[in-house]
């Protein structure tokens, strides 16, 4: 019994000393590996007098557990301080003040669509979006373009597949489709984004983009879409007067079309809207035709409207000066610094959409 309290004493001494994981691991196979001192009293019970045996064998699994005990609480503590030195190490200071760093800007482009959006928000239109990738359904046959209509030649179609079913869109108006078979009239809405044409030069690029308008319900008519355009525009080049024009057009899913024009002048190199003599196509329109109506299950004998296509690209050019449409998508830095917007200067009709 003797020696059991001085086994435990004298290795609680030891165990209280500042020790290593590899210290502690040779504590451990001393009383516990195979011939280890607990392992050996362990052997020894049977050669303990009857008589003290039980008391004996208690006291021993007593000490053992103990022991035990303490081994794993040491290297726990052991753990616990190397993950402490390791966080104090890793630690990051978020006192320190921020570097100095370059703010990204808004693309023009993108800053046109969230100030178009914020003016048509103000009188009702709610945003749809579909997909860049179409079919040639939405694209063209659902918007009462037959198979062999001149229009699907206008539009230089990027096609993906060699049945000339999918394509890229080369309009927004397909969201016109998708958003009246998806739900039933009244229809208010815009749908900004991306569009494909095959085409080229100073003002006309591959990619480009389109706000899609579209508005159903019983009563409208084409006083409502040029109270509509005249107000859009006005808003969107912050000036008080404007010089429209509709021209007469065609589009196959609106009857009848037109195109409209606003007047500018270059006055000491720049653009000034709503005056002079010159004139700048920048949507098409009209009212929608009733074929594209049955298409979409919309009785037309009780629901008619309008509908427009803006190019925006075109409108950022003209409000912000830029000269070139490939500028846009050239990704030049340098360029996006110049004639970006601050990311936190947010659109709206109340503050200014340009400031
Ligand atoms: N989708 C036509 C275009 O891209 C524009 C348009 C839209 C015309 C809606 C009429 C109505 O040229």
């Amino acid at each position: 019994m003797e020696d059991l309290k001085n086994i435990k004493n004298n290795f609680i001494e030891k165990l209280k000393n500042n020790l290593d994981l590899d210290q502690i691991s040779q504590i451990k196979t001393e009383l516990f590996g195979k011939n280890g001192i607990i392992s050996s009293q362990f052997k020894n019970i049977g050669l303990i007098p009857e008589n003290e045996r039980k008391k004996f064998a208690s006291d021993l699994n007593y000490i053992k557990d103990e022991l035990q005990g303490l081994i794993t609480s040491k290297i726990n503590e052991i753990d616990i301080k190397k993950i402490n030195e390791k966080l104090e190490k890793e630690k990051i200071d978020i006192t320190l003040p921020e570097r100095p760093y370059q703010r990204g800007k808004i693309h023009p482009v993108s800053q046109t669509i969230d100030e178009i959006t914020s003016i048509f928000s103000e009188i009702g239109f709610s945003v749809e979006e579909g997909p860049d990738v179409e079919n040639e359904y939405h694209n063209f046959t659902a918007l009462n373009t037959p198979d062999n209509h001149p229009a699907r030649d206008m539009h230089d179609t990027f096609y993906l597949d060699d049945n000339k079913e999918i394509l890229l869109r080369t309009h927004t108006s397909p969201v016109q489709i998708r958003t009246m078979l998806k739900d039933k009239p009244p229809f208010k809405i815009i749908a900004p984004g991306r569009t494909y044409r095959s085409d080229s030069d100073q003002t006309h690029t591959p990619m480009f983009h389109q706000v899609e308008g579209l508005h159903i319900d019983k009563d409208i008519n084409m006083g409502h879409l040029k109270g509509c355009l005249n107000y859009f525009i006005k808003e969107f080049f912050e000036v008080k007067k404007i010089k429209m024009r509709f021209r007469p057009s065609h589009f196959p899913f609106t009857e009848p079309s037109a195109e409209v024009d606003i007047g500018y002048e270059i006055k000491d190199g720049k653009i000034v809207i709503g005056e002079g003599n010159q004139w700048l196509e920048i949507l098409g329109c009209g009212m929608v035709h009733p074929n594209v109506l049955k298409n979409v299950k919309v009785d037309s004998s009780k629901y008619q409207g309008y509908a427009f296509g803006i190019g925006i690209d075109r409108l950022a050019m003209l409000k912000y000066g830029i000269k070139d449409l490939r500028a846009f998508f050239d990704c030049d830095y340098r360029w996006l610094n110049h004639f970006g917007f601050d990311p936190l200067d947010v659109p709206t009709n109340y503050r200014g959409l340009s400031r």
